[in-house]
């Protein structure tokens, strides 16, 4: 296997020989109104900056480029079985949207380089509301749906957004989910109060604006159209910011992921391309939501970039209304790519194993389907192979870096599959495996994934307003390196395998998850004198969450009603998202001579997998005590 070569190899030679050249040449493929001075600026921000000196726009290159030659081809279809919509909106159409949204956003007082935050389900307006922030240089800031009102304050105290956008609701599955009282609540909570509200209101279910800060959506835009009113794309830096993206940190405050805009344009162009293989004016599908990076970089910026046709749906994989859903999408609207995260075919394949559902439809325009968020497990692959009769592909990357750092590059030439591996890294990325004193390891050696710096264009280039938190989270660790926290190894091939994590975030159903955030939570109730949350083997989702609790002595009520408690606060103060379900009580936690909770090994009690008592613990007693609490719940 050593011996395959493909274009990739030669693509991933010529990034390595002239890193600069290779991405002012893909930087060739936007449109700029100045271009850049320096490609890579080593002495700017925190280890370089991309694109030193131009001025761009990403609403501009995403949209307005396309009108000429493409207005009439459709940008985005909204498909929503879940409130029986099917929409396509054309080129033209989206700019004349995202322009006159963007006109009513400057009315309420948004200018270049202010932060919006955006609370909003996966309707059309929500790709509008992003779009137009690049259009007049504001910062966008997207709020995942299924986070609670506590979380979305704590993101509109960091963002310090000028406005919110939302809705009146979501649809989640055959639910209606009433948004307004979150927001209202997030409000209520939040230190910083934004100016003013714009809100959809959905069909489904209407709120009561609030009066003095609310306006309403479809009058505002209406107005604007009957007075023919919208805005220009406005230059900004290439390196300004265009969004930021909370995402899961170690602790319960979240890290503020920053995105320029010319070097992400830049890099998700190119992967369209050269990872994806996808074509102008084809139809890109990713199966996620707006409020995660996948949905930023793969439902709106990449392909609208790229020119393709992009999908947004709201639905899942199975219920709505059955397990042949996705195909039903692929087939209705010649999708020829679907991303979507390995939880998903999972579900599929639960509701389906034969994919009986699959017989009703033609796929044959389907040539590939990417994988990501999570670990992508051998069956799962094996399966979507054999059904779909395309090429399955993994691919590993984080919000933090934005597009896809290990993959197989189908648009380059595909490299031979090892189910369990994502394949090899793309170029404007050496990752290294590395020891815990910060040395490269053998390959087949386990060790920490770690990416040299510098990061690509698109990677992030600091966290919103916190350089130092940036550099400690991820640099600090392994000078000269970008820590992804990830575990795994490299293989004689080159090949990667992600393995897990190293610190404490859990992947729940391809949604990424603090631990330590819901250890804060449950630390917080009255009878919990200590605790600790692990990510216990879950055949749907992955994994979920589960959460020990030792009650203060002196606590005289029933553990499971305290549990019961526990459960509502996670769902209360993080959100549905969390699929909190399990708080067991136990008498003691085991721990180090020294303190430390041992997490992993409880972990590994609960998944059934070997284990041995570690040398430091304090009493291996209690590791047969928390067997025992797990097999009492039909666990371990
Ligand atoms: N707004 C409000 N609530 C939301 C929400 C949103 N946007 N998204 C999810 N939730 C709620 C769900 O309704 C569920 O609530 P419940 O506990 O009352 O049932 C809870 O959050 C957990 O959601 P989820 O983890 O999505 O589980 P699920 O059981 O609803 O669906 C899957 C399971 C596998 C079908 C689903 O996770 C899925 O479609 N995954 C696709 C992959 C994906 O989107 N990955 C994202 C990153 S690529
Ligand atoms: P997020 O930032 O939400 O995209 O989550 C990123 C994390 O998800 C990574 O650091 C990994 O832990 C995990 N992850 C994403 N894709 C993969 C993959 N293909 N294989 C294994 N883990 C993955």
């Amino acid at each position: 296997m050593t011996s395959t070569r493909s274009p990739y190899h030669e693509a991933y030679a010529a990034w390595q020989a002239d890193p600069e050249g290779f991405w002012a040449e893909a930087a060739g493929d936007i449109d700029w109104f100045r271009p850049a001075s320096r490609v890579f600026d080593p002495e700017a921000g925190v280890y370089g900056r991309w694109f030193v000196g131009a001025e761009c726009n990403t609403c501009f290159n995403a949209v307005d480029r396309h009108v000429a030659s493409r207005g009439d081809q459709a940008a985005l279809i909204y498909d929503s079985p879940v409130t029986g919509v099917v929409r396509a909106i054309t080129y033209r159409e989206l700019r004349h949207e995202v322009a006159t949204l963007a006109a009513v956003l400057r009315d309420m007082g948004v200018e270049r380089g202010d932060r919006v935050v955006i609370y909003m389900p996966m309707i059309p307006e929500t790709a509008f509301a992003m779009l137009a922030c690049a259009r007049i240089g504001a910062v966008h800031s997207v709020v995942f749906g299924g986070f609670a009102a506590k979380e979305l304050a704590t993101r509109i105290d960091d963002a310090r957004p000028k406005i919110v956008l939302s809705a009146s609701c979501g649809v989640e599955g055959g639910r209606v989910i009433p948004y307004k009282p979150l927001l209202d609540e997030a409000i209520a909570l939040s230190s910083v109060k934004p100016e003013g509200c714009l809100i959809v209101q959905r069909p489904q279910l209407s709120c009561e604006l609030t009066q003095g800060r609310d306006r309403d959506w479809a009058s505002a835009v209406g107005q604007a159209k009957a007075e023919g009113r919208e805005a220009a794309c406005v230059p900004v830096a290439a390196t300004d910011p265009l969004y930021v993206l909370y995402t899961s940190g170690t602790t319960g405050i979240p890290k503020g992921v920053v995105r320029d805009n010319g070097g992400h344009m830049v890099a998700l162009k190119w992967s369209m391309e050269h990872f994806f293989g996808v074509k102008p004016g084809e139809v890109f599908w990713a199966a996620s939501d707006v409020g995660w990076v996948v949905g930023h970089s793969y439902i709106v910026y990449g392909p609208l970039l790229h020119g393709c046709t992009a999908i947004l749906y709201e639905g899942k994989p199975v219920g709505t209304p059955d397990a042949g859903a996705y195909w039903r999408v692929i087939a209705q609207h010649g999708v020829v790519t679907q991303f979507t995260a390995p939880t998903a075919f999972r579900a599929i394949k639960k509701e389906d194993p034969k994919a009986e559902l699959l017989k009703a439809y033609d796929l044959s325009r389907f040539r590939a389907l990417f994988l990501a968020g999570e670990r992508a497990d051998p069956d799962t692959v094996q399966w979507a192979e054999t059904i779909l009769g395309v090429p399955v592909i993994d691919h590993w990357w984080q919000t933090e870096t934005g597009w896809p750092v290990v993959g197989n590059p189908l648009g380059i030439g595909a490299l031979p599959v090892k189910h369990g591996s994502p394949t090899v890294p793309l170029p404007g990325y050496r990752v290294e495996v590395l020891d815990e004193g910060g040395k490269p390891v053998a390959p087949g050696t386990m060790g920490a994934i770690v990416i040299k710096l510098p990061l690509p264009p698109g990677a992030l280039p600091t966290l919103w307003q916190a350089d130092d938190r940036f550099r400690q989270s991820y640099l600090s660790v392994y000078p000269g390196y970008y820590n992804t926290s990830d575990a795994g190894f490299l293989d004689e091939d080159g090949y990667l395998w992600v393995m897990g994590r190293t610190d404490d975030i859990i992947n729940v159903a391809g949604h990424r998850l603090s631990t330590g955030g819901m250890e804060e939570v449950l630390a917080s109730h009255p009878a919990v004198a200590e605790c600790a949350v692990i990510g216990v083997k879950d055949s749907l989702k992955g994994e979920v969450p589960c959460g020990f609790v030792v009650l203060k002595s002196g606590v005289n009520r029933t553990p499971s009603d305290i549990e019961a408690e526990l459960v509502a606060m996670v769902r209360e103060r993080i959100g549905p998202v969390a699929a909190f379900k399990l708080a067991i009580t136990v008498g003691r936690l085991p721990k180090t001579r020294s303190g430390k909770i041992l997490r992993g090994t409880m972990k590994k009690i609960a998944d059934g997998d070997t284990w041995t008592v570690p040398a430091t613990i304090d009493d291996p007693a209690i590791l047969d005590e928390i067997g025992d609490a797990l097999r009492g719940r039909g666990l371990a």
